[in-house]
């Protein structure tokens, strides 16, 4: 396979553990067809000794989509890496930057930053055995380092292994003391360290990820860098993704509407019941901010996480979610509500 323009990159979802799952995936798709999707991390472990076919299933409607691996043995990173190429996964991801707990007792995510040579000889082992492209998410450092030096080093020393892409979460990982939750939020974000990895590596594709919120940030990192990556926003106000074709991939195409999303979700739910028994209500979390900013908003989710509702087939909850949408647009004091 010949390795993709840089434009592969320009816009991502971030890998997110519980959230980004196959029908997180399928939903986003609905709403760009460009955005590249990360898989939730998936370590080496479990596919070695876990359930593969839970882990690495996925929709061909997801494409393109990358599989994030959380691992740290070359010989494991290999496997995985393998198997993410033989289902199908158009990239595969090493995981630097994650700093909780269970993930630095396995000694990988973040802490890996300071073993950049095992990061090196992870990518180079699993180069060898894949064709498609293998990139590496990382923090700008790690504790208290906070010298671009540090950042420099480990993109070169990986780079020098022959990683051509790198998804700079720019911000340190504290791994004393903070929970993963904190790490997103405390340490500060230099997005300048990001902008300065690709000044001083013009031949790496560079993206960009933390805190960023809007198109018109995402128009000023990409006068910096290759790539944006979102994570919570996309999440949580996911019709951000509807205006991204148009504007970072020159591919302007009809909107379909909130309600035709939500119509397409159901028919999903109804096939992945149709097809191994899913229920509707692990599909229907992930849509749950589409209507964000809308009138109704708050009485339409509360209907799509209503656990009463469970034993009814999801046609029935769209109506009732549809009629309370109505409900909540017609109260004067049913003001757009933001938070999910
Ligand atoms: C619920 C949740 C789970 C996450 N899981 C992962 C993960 O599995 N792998 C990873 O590299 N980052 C993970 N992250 C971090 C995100 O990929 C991203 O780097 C971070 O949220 C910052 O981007 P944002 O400010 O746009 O959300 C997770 C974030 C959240 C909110």
């Amino acid at each position: 396979m010949n390795f993709p323009d840089a434009a592969f990159w320009r816009t991502s979802v971030a890998p997110m553990m519980d959230w980004t799952d196959r029908h997180c995936r399928y939903f986003h798709r609905l709403l760009s067809r460009n955005t590249l999707l990360y898989t939730e991390m998936v370590t080496t472990g479990a596919l070695r000794h876990g359930d593969t076919q839970r882990h690495l299933r996925f929709n061909t409607e997801e494409h393109p989509m990358a599989l994030q691996l959380g691992g740290s043995d070359a010989a494991d990173l290999a496997h995985g890496a393998k198997l993410g190429e033989q289902w199908g996964y158009d990239e595969i991801n090493l995981n630097c930057g994650c700093p909780s707990d269970r993930v630095q007792r396995g000694a990988f995510g973040a802490c890996l930053m300071n073993e950049p040579h095992t990061v090196a000889d992870g990518v180079k082992a699993m180069m060898d055995v894949v064709s498609v492209p293998v990139t590496v998410k990382h923090r700008i450092g790690i504790d208290r380092i906070e010298s671009y030096d540090f950042v420099r080093d480990f993109v070169g020393t990986v780079s020098d292994a022959g990683c051509k892409v790198f998804i700079v979460h720019a911000r340190n990982a504290w791994l004393d003391g903070l929970s993963p939750k904190e790490n997103r939020e405390i340490p500060p974000l230099r997005y300048e360290l990001g902008y300065q990895l690709k000044k001083d590596f013009p031949n790496l594709v560079i993206a960009i990820n933390g805190g960023i919120t809007t198109n018109a940030q995402m128009t000023e990192h990409l006068r910096h860098v290759d790539g944006v990556m979102l994570g919570r926003e996309a999440y949580y106000n996911p019709w951000l993704l509807t205006t991204w074709d148009a504007e970072f991939y020159s591919d302007p195409h009809d909107t379909p509407t909130r309600e035709a999303v939500e119509e397409a979700m159901v028919a999903y739910m109804e096939r992945a019941n149709a097809e191994d028994g899913c229920p509707w209500y692990p599909i229907a979390r992930h849509m749950l901010g589409l209507y964000h900013g809308q009138r109704g908003a708050r009485l339409w989710r509360q209907v799509w996480s209503n656990h009463k509702l469970k034993p009814l087939p999801p046609r029935d909850v769209l109506n009732i979610a549809r009629e309370a949408l109505a409900r909540g647009a017609e109260k004067p004091n049913e003001m757009p509500h933001d938070a999910v």
